[in-house]
């Protein structure tokens, strides 16, 4: 039986024992039961077991969680990369079993094509999601606006070898962003960056996400960056058979203000329960 099939079960026997209406609200993105064995040389390898996780339309959602214990791998997951052994992954109402449009990844290595500058490595995803729906020049206007919203307009034309990596980063989020995906994946996008850059673009993707609404799942090592962005930090215990821990829910206003949520007590609260997740309760055995 699929997922979907199952959830519509499920659904059927809520109504037979008239539940209130909100009950068969499902969320946005659901994923249910997700479990996955790699096949490997020494046998099935179980990376997740029993992973749970619902996630609101509009909501920035961060996965933080030990080297290796399986973030990248629900991502691929959600991205349709994957297939989960059992479980799955439900966006919109719609079971998820392919790689789609409608769910743009931003790879930690900003896979650019290095033929391509960067205005046609953001156009080549544009005409590929908008073509007989944009005209020529309603898809220059937006390939040219996605690159003004990471400040990239200046070297648009350059190759991804002229550019230093923190820019490819930024174009990688651009052409993201320009096939405006119902759900943005992003695996460690801040990673490999110096901190200036690494703080530009965080306040970067907050305000674009401010703007355009967007669900966003956000893989990261950083304990600072998860609760300045989120709305929910997702906390991975360690693998082998990884599966979500804690969740936090980060109750802060926005637009947020990095220096301002230095002093500020909550803030620090929530970061301390994120260190505490990670170095007390999900202490690797090598530390
Ligand atoms: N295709 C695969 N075949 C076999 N094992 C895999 C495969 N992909 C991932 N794994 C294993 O699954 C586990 C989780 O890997 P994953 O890449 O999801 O971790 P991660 O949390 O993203 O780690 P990191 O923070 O280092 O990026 C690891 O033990 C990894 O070796
Ligand atoms: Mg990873």
């Amino acid at each position: 039986m699929s997922v979907v099939q199952m959830l519509k079960t499920e659904a059927i026997v809520d109504e037979a024992m008239d539940k209130p209406r909100e009950h068969y609200q499902r969320a946005f993105l659901d994923l249910s039961g997700i479990s996955i064995e790699f096949p490997t040389k020494k046998g099935p390898f179980k990376a997740l077991d029993n992973v749970n996780l619902k996630i609101a339309k509009g909501e920035f959602v961060s996965i933080i969680g030990h080297s290796g214990c399986g973030k990248s791998t629900v991502l691929n997951i959600v991205a349709g990369l994957y297939k989960a052994t059992t479980g799955g992954v439900i966006l919109n109402g719609k079971e998820v079993d392919e790689p789609g449009p409608d769910r743009a990844v931003v790879f930690q290595n900003h896979s650019l094509l290095p033929w391509l500058t960067c205005y046609q490595n953001v156009e080549i995803a544009v005409k590929a999601i908008f073509k007989g729906k944009k005209s020529k020049l309603e898809m220059k206007q937006w390939i040219e606006h996605n690159l003004h919203l990471v400040h990239m307009d200046h070297a648009m034309h350059k190759y991804p070898a002229e550019i230093s990596g923190g820019m490819k980063q930024r174009i990688g989020i651009a052409r993201a962003l320009a096939m405006e995906p119902t759900v943005l994946l992003m695996d460690e996008p801040f990673g490999a960056l110096d901190a200036l850059t690494r703080a530009h673009l965080q306040d970067s993707v907050m305000e674009i996400q401010a703007d355009l609404n967007s669900t966003v799942i956000m893989i990261t090592h950083d304990v600072d960056e998860s609760v300045l962005l989120s709305d929910k930090i997702v906390m991975m215990t360690n693998g082998p058979a990884a599966t979500v821990g804690e969740v936090l829910n980060i109750e802060l206003e926005r637009p947020r203000n990095r220096l301002e949520l230095a002093d500020d007590p909550q803030y620090n609260k929530y970061r301390a329960e994120v260190l505490k997740f990670l170095y007390e309760r999900q202490r690797r055995p090598q530390e």
